[in-house]
């Protein structure tokens, strides 16, 4: 088995995560709702944009660098919230934590997933966000915001695609649970009825910025907008939730209109490489969230395996970048992208064609 050091591609995360991981635990990481169709799409959408280069340009300085809710990150990226992490890695939630502040980027922590809000909070004095999934009514939730706040965070987070829990069939073929599933699914009553009421109540009660994970159309960022959403959180839950929905980055480009600059946008759905970053950022983003990628990495290699993946991300936005003859976000718009018909068909681990060669 590699060490981090020792990966030098992103497939690498994959492969090692592979040998190491339990079928069940791959399977839950990996899969998708129903017929993954949601899933694959997330990869085809990102496989039908050809880029559109400019040359000649001075790129010896280039800076993927932002800013995000007051901090500066060095490369726009939030490890997504990943429930179950502790099936994966040891140190489940604070493991994503403390890459993220070795790095220099953000770890947004699951209210599923273990050791929970204060225990992730206490790992590193570093800026983190906080998801939750409700369980229960305006009194549980308002203590989980003020839970958050007192323990550091800063910004918090409300999952909204999950009020019913999807069908994932790689689980169920296995009857199987990831560890939060079996003993944090009850009160999921609580998200059903939660709306967009609930949201008028918190926004006015209080300042932290608020996200709302799992828009995907542009009705809805008009009423994240009106609402006073910070950030909308353009996602499908990476294909896991709702299936036949159209692939993420088909969705951004609506999104990024309908919110006009009045809100950040967030983005996850198959981002497995610095390229996939990148477009999502001439689409709209301006920052993206990684789901499945931390996950190998994670399981692959803990803590360090997340900054390896980190700094090999950062060298492919950077070279990409650099490629398309700009140094900084600001420098890119719609034009440095085209249409162009994807080279291999879309699946979950479609990014890493050499793994299918036996590399
Ligand atoms: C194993 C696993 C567990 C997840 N758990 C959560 C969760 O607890 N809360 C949440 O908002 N999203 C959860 N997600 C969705 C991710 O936050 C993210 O939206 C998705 O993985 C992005 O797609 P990607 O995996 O293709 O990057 C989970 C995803 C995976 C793969």
């Amino acid at each position: 088995m590699k060490s981090a050091a020792e990966i030098m591609t992103m497939q690498e995360f994959a492969k090692a995560a592979k040998e190491k991981l339990p079928v069940e635990s791959w399977d839950y990481l990996i899969g998708g709702a129903y017929t993954e169709t949601t899933l694959k799409r997330n990869r085809q959408s990102l496989d039908r944009m050809a880029f559109r280069p400019r040359v000649l340009n001075d790129v010896e300085n280039v800076n993927p660098g932002i800013e995000l809710f007051g901090h500066k990150l060095r490369l726009p990226v939030i490890m997504a919230p990943i429930g179950s992490v502790q099936d994966f890695v040891e140190g489940g939630g604070a493991v994503p934590t403390k890459a993220a502040a070795r790095f220099g980027c953000y770890h947004m922590l699951s209210s599923v997933c273990m050791p929970f809000l204060e225990g992730v909070a206490d790992s590193v004095d570093y800026p983190k966000i906080y998801q939750l999934y409700v369980r229960g009514n305006a009194e549980w939730i308002d203590a989980h915001i003020d839970r958050a706040i007192a323990a550091g965070y800063v910004a918090f987070c409300f999952t909204v695609d999950l009020d019913y829990y999807s069908r994932r069939e790689r689980d169920i073929a296995k009857r199987y649970q990831s560890t939060s599933r079996k003993t944090q699914a009850s009160g999921e009553e609580w998200q059903k009825r939660f709306n967009w009421e609930d949201i008028k109540r918190i926004r006015d009660k209080y300042d932290i910025p608020l996200i709302l994970k799992g828009i995907a159309t542009a009705e809805d960022a008009v009423k994240c907008v009106a609402h006073g959403i910070d950030a909308v959180y353009v996602s499908n839950h990476g294909g896991r939730q709702l299936d036949h929905g159209r692939g993420g980055a088909d969705v951004l480009p609506e999104i990024a209109k309908a919110v006009n600059g009045k809100a950040k946008i967030i983005f996850d759905g198959g981002i497995m490489r610095g390229a996939d970053l990148v477009k999502a950022m001439i689409l709209g983003a301006d920052c993206v969230g990684i789901g499945r990628l931390q996950g190998l990495a994670a399981a692959a290699a803990g803590e360090e395996g997340l900054i390896r993946m980190l700094e090999i991300l950062e060298e492919e936005v950077i070279a990409s970048l650099g490629m398309l003859g700009v140094e900084t976000w600001d420098q890119l718009d719609p034009s440095y992208l085209h249409p162009a018909p994807e080279v291999t068909p879309a699946h979950v681990m479609s990014a890493f064609p050499l793994l299918e060669e036996g590399y």
